[in-house]
């Protein structure tokens, strides 16, 4: 048995009373054991006096793959951006490029306080982004990208309904339960413009016999709903409702774009829904209608998208900008510091169906947990630890990251990984990769 004692943080619980508390947090076995009280003697302690302790960020939509393309994709809009930029460089990425794309993005993520992740991958080569994540330490559900369609992307991309459909199932019955059971595998389908019907349906039917979840992206931008409305003949989720998708399995990236009669289908079918405010920005995406969604009862989560159009992965910088694009949309409070840590936790939890494991500091759940450093004069005084978080913190304050009782990044370095290597290493990769896409 391993044990370990957190002390001398304050704990923001994140349960369903949402108590705040100062007292050790003790971890047995990868288990939260206990939360408050006095702490156990005799066993192995770490001071953590002056952080927050909060359960670990999920980040619900993420691109592992896309983390080398930082900063060779700005400034374009969406289909521009995927057809010119973003998918010839997917589909020139190989091993190498592959497996250094996954570490940049698991630095990255423990490094700023994310345990866990629902991440689309491109359509080859999730067998190695699986090979790496499962040695990570980080908790992930992983999709590899299915595509069929679109005269504009490359044909190394686009496979037969059956060939994609199979693959997905291989990586499945390889991979599902893997790195000690934080690996899951989920079907991707990337969006209704390059999914023909055939293999929407195909992966709605896989969904509904295996349980599995269904990650894809919706209503992000109004170019891509009239293309998919040309296709289909009707709006985008109405669409994805008609081919059998629109189930509680289904997690929909961004929906910025849905009018009254969309959100009450999403709240009718508890569809989840995970907001990108710092690709909806960057790519010139929109303002989400998050408030809105939230008051129908939708389960809203938060993700970076990917480092092609963030371009960081730092759940800091998201909690921020999804309150303060609703103060814009909305007023000031329309989306509360506490809600969004709600989003950053709970719903991502909710979303990836792991609510009873994950997401909350309470006794029986994983010990997938962060701790915050508020001590500093750039937090100070920081009487509310939920606006300190969503507001003043950021990434680079995360001291201690804990993914299943293991700490993986400790005084805000991360204990498995030399950074300064993996920096040089994903630069050259990232030449490499460039050449062979010809860009
Ligand atoms: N829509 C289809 N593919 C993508 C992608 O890779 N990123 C984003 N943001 N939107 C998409
Ligand atoms: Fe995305």
């Amino acid at each position: 048995m391993s044990s370990l004692v957190l002390t001398g943080a304050t704990v923001l619980t994140m349960n369903d009373a949402l108590d705040v508390l100062e007292g050790p947090v003790v971890v047995r076995d990868g288990v939260i054991a206990q939360v408050g009280g006095r702490a156990p003697d005799g066993v192995p302690s770490i001071d953590l006096s002056g952080c927050v302790i909060l359960p670990g960020f999920v980040q619900t939509h993420i691109h592992l793959c896309q983390t080398l393309f930082r900063g060779a994709a700005d400034d374009l809009a969406l289909l521009a951006w995927l057809r010119q930029r973003v998918w010839p460089m997917e589909a020139a990425h190989d091993e190498a490029s592959l497996r250094v794309s996954t570490r940049l993005a698991v630095h990255e993520l423990l490094r700023t306080g994310t345990t866990s992740v629902l991440t689309m991958e491109t359509v080859h080569g999730t067998d190695v982004v699986l090979d790496t994540l499962a040695s990570s330490g980080l908790r992930a559900t992983v999709g590899k990208c299915l595509m069929d369609r679109d005269d504009a992307a490359p044909a190394r991309l686009k496979q037969p309904v059956a060939t994609a459909i199979d693959e997905a199932l291989q990586l499945r019955a390889a991979y599902d339960g893997a790195g000690t059971g934080r690996i899951r595998v989920a079907l991707a389908p990337r969006f209704a413009v390059s999914c023909t019907r055939e293999l929407l349906e195909a992966t709605a039917a896989v969904s509904t016999t295996h349980g599995m979840l269904v990650h894809t992206h919706a209503s992000e931008q109004r170019d891509e709903i009239e293309v998919v409305r040309a296709i289909a003949g009707m709006g985008n989720l109405a669409y994805l409702a008609d081919t059998g998708l629109a189930t509680p399995r289904l997690c929909a990236a961004h929906c910025v774009w849905v009018d009254e009669a969309e959100q009450a289908l999403l709240a009718e079918r508890d569809v989840k829904v995970m907001h990108c405010p710092g690709s909806n920005l960057k790519l010139g995406s929109g303002l989400a209608p998050v408030t809105e969604m939230r008051a129908r009862g939708i389960t809203v989560s938060l993700g970076a998208d990917g480092a092609a159009c963030n371009n960081r992965l730092d759940m800091f910088d998201e909690m921020r900008l999804a309150a303060t694009l609703q103060a814009v949309r909305l007023g000031p409070g329309a989306l509360p510091a506490r809600d969004v840590v709600w989003m950053a936790t709970r719903a991502g939890a909710t979303t990836l169906g792991l609510a009873d494991a994950i997401g909350q500091v309470t006794p029986g759940f994983r010990a997938d947990l962060v701790a915050v450093d508020v001590s500093g004069p750039l937090t100070a005084p920081s009487s509310d630890p939920y606006s300190t978080v969503v507001y003043a913190s950021r990434g680079t304050d995360v001291r201690l990251t804990m993914v299943d009782g293991e700490v993986l990044v400790r005084d805000g370095v991360h204990q498995r990984v030399d950074a300064q290597a993996l920096g040089h290493e994903a630069r050259a990769e990232a030449r490499r990769l460039m050449r062979r896409a010809g860009l």
